[in-house]
């Protein structure tokens, strides 16, 4: 399959995009802060991780993807929404970088399988994961994690931990990641983020088998 450049991303078959991409036309996006988490930047910087294939899921309008890219990344973002994907290929081309990007489902497994994306030794997800509906969807979302992150691979996740809020999305239960991931990932790091004002987890899982 060909490679996809900055200036063209590859469409899945992804329906059900309607909030996000009315959120990124009208610009009501307060998670879209245009820099990569603090704690991705220590890792990068301290050369924990070092450039590699790297997939940002629900990237949005493409900050994390084109750090990594700046950073020598081969990086690859996608988004359910193509409004955000089509910032993101404005925002690489005037950074000039050529990170590639995506339109997809990522709990629709077929979809990512028919991407044809091939291995990533690095997964980020900012915000994606806590997003999506509690349950069948989440499984789902672990099934095409499984189809494109390698054994020994990491994956970093950023998540709302659930409370009684009236606002925003359904976030994590408690262990929540630990039940859905921990057959086939170790978690080594799971601890506070400060990159929101809600209670958010930062974790580091390592995909075991
Ligand atoms: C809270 S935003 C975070 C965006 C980006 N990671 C950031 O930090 O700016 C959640 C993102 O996940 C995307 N998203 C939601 N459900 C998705 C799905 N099933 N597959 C792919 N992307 C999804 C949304 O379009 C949105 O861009």
């Amino acid at each position: 399959m060909d490679s996809v450049d900055s200036r063209e991303s590859r469409r899945g078959t992804s329906s059900g995009s309607s909030f996000w991409d009315y959120a990124y036309e009208v610009g009501i996006t307060p998670w879209d802060v245009g820099y990569p988490p603090t704690e991705l930047v220590s890792l990068v910087e301290s050369g924990f991780l070092r450039p590699c294939r790297s997939l940002d899921v629900g990237c949005g309008t493409g900050s994390l993807v084109i750090y990594l890219a700046e950073k020598g990344f081969d990086a690859y973002g996608l988004d359910i929404s193509r409004v955000a994907i089509d910032k993101a290929l404005e925002k690489a081309v005037s950074r000039g970088v050529s990170p590639n990007f995506y339109v997809a489902d990522f709990t629709n497994v077929g979809e990512v399988i028919g991407l044809d994306l091939g291995e990533f030794e690095l997964v980020t997800d900012v915000g994606c994961f806590h997003s999506i509906r509690p349950g069948l969807d989440r499984v789902k979302y672990r099934d095409s994690l499984n189809h494109v992150l390698r054994v020994g691979g990491y994956f970093l996740l950023w998540c709302f931990e659930k409370g009684n809020y009236n606002w925003g999305p359904p976030g994590v239960g408690a262990n929540e990641v630990e039940s859905i991931f921990g057959s086939s990932y170790d978690v080594v790091v799971k601890r506070s983020s400060s990159i929101s004002s809600r209670r958010m987890f930062f974790y580091i899982l390592v995909r075991s088998k």
